[in-house]
C-alpha cells in the first residue's frame, strides 16, 4: 500500500495567452516510512507538487491517492479534515504566529479537533520537550533562534500524530550547522517514529540525509534514485 500515489498529475497555470505546465504528467508512489528528497532547479514544479500532495492545491487533471483515498476531487471541508489528521507542514520561513508563544503555536492544529484545553497544553508541552525545547514554552518566535523556531514548527506539524511530514526547503533560512541539526532530527523522526518525510531542497548535502531523491525539471520527473545513507 502506498501512502502517496499520484497518477499523471498535471497542473497548468493560464496567464493570459500563455500556459505554464507546472506539473506535467507526474506519477510518483511513496510508501509509508520513506524519506524522500525532491530536487530540481527553480521553477521546476517542486512547490506545486508539494502543495498538491499536501492537499493545499488541486491538480488540473490526474489523480492523487492519499493513503488509498482519491482526494483529487474532494470537497474543501473533507479535504481540510484529512489534511489536519494526516499531514504536517514545515516551511522555509517557519510560518509561526509572531505574537504567540511557542506553546500556543504548537497548540494551533489541535484547535480544529476535539482536544480539551488541558490535553492541548499537555500534548504541546510534550512535543516541544521531545524536540529539545523544554524551558522555551513561553518564548515568542522573535526570542528564539532560527533552528529553535523551525523545531517549534516541526512540533506543531507533528502534534496531531500526522504520519506524513511535508517540508518545503526547511533549512533554506538556516546556517549549515543548524541545518544539519534539523536534518538529524528528521532522520530520527523517520527512523524512530516511522514518520514519512517528503522534503524539498536545493542542496545535495541536505538531500543526502534522505533515502530517495526525485529530481524535477520543467514539471516532469527526470530521475528517481534510492540511496543507502
Ligand atoms: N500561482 C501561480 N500562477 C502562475 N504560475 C505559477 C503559480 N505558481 C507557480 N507558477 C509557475 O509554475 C512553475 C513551477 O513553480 P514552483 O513554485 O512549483 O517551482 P519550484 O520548483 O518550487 O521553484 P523554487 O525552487 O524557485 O521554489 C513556475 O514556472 C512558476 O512560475
Ligand atoms: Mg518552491
Amino acid at each position: 500500500m502506498n501512502l502517496i500515489e499520484t497518477i499523471n498529475l498535471k497542473k497548468i497555470y493560464s496567464l493570459g495567452e500563455t500556459e505554464v505546465h507546472a506539473l506535467d504528467n507526474v506519477s510518483i508512489k511513496i510508501k509509508p516510512g520513506e524519506f524522500v528528497a525532491i530536487m530540481g532547479p527553480s521553477g521546476s514544479g517542486k512547490s506545486t507538487f508539494m502543495n498538491v500532495i499536501g492537499c493545499l492545491d488541486e491538480p488540473t487533471s490526474g489523480h492523487y491517492l492519499l493513503d488509498g483515498i482519491d482526494v483529487s476531487k474532494m470537497e474543501r471541508d473533507a479535504l481540510a479534515q484529512i489534511r489536519n489528521k494526516k499531514i504536517g507542514f514545515v516551511f522555509q520561513g517557519f510560518n509561526l504566529l509572531s505574537r504567540t508563544s511557542a506553546l500556543e503555536n504548537v497548540e494551533v492544529p489541535m484547535l480544529y479537533n476535539n482536544t480539551s484545553p488541558k490535553e492541548r497544553s499537555e500534548k504541546a508541552r510534550q512535543a516541544l520537550k521531545s524536540l529539545g525545547l523544554e524551558g522555551r514554552e513561553h518564548h515568542h518566535p522573535n526570542q528564539l533562534s532560527g533552528g529553535q523556531q523551525q523545531r517549534v514548527a516541526i512540533a506543531r506539524a507533528l502534534v496531531n500524530d500526522a504520519p506524513l511530514l511535508l517540508a518545503d526547503e526547511p533549512t533554506g533560512n538556516l546556517d549549515t550547522k543548524t541545518s544539519v541539526e534539523i536534518m538529524e532530527l528528521f532522520v530520527r523522526l523517520n527512523e524512530e517514529n516511522r514518520i514519512t518525510i517528503v522534503l524539498v531542497t536545493h542542496e545535495k548535502d541536505i538531500a543526502a540525509f534522505s533515502k530517495r531523491t526525485i529530481k524535477f525539471l520543467d514539471g516532469k520527473v527526470v530521475s528517481d534514485e534510492r540511496s543507502l545513507r
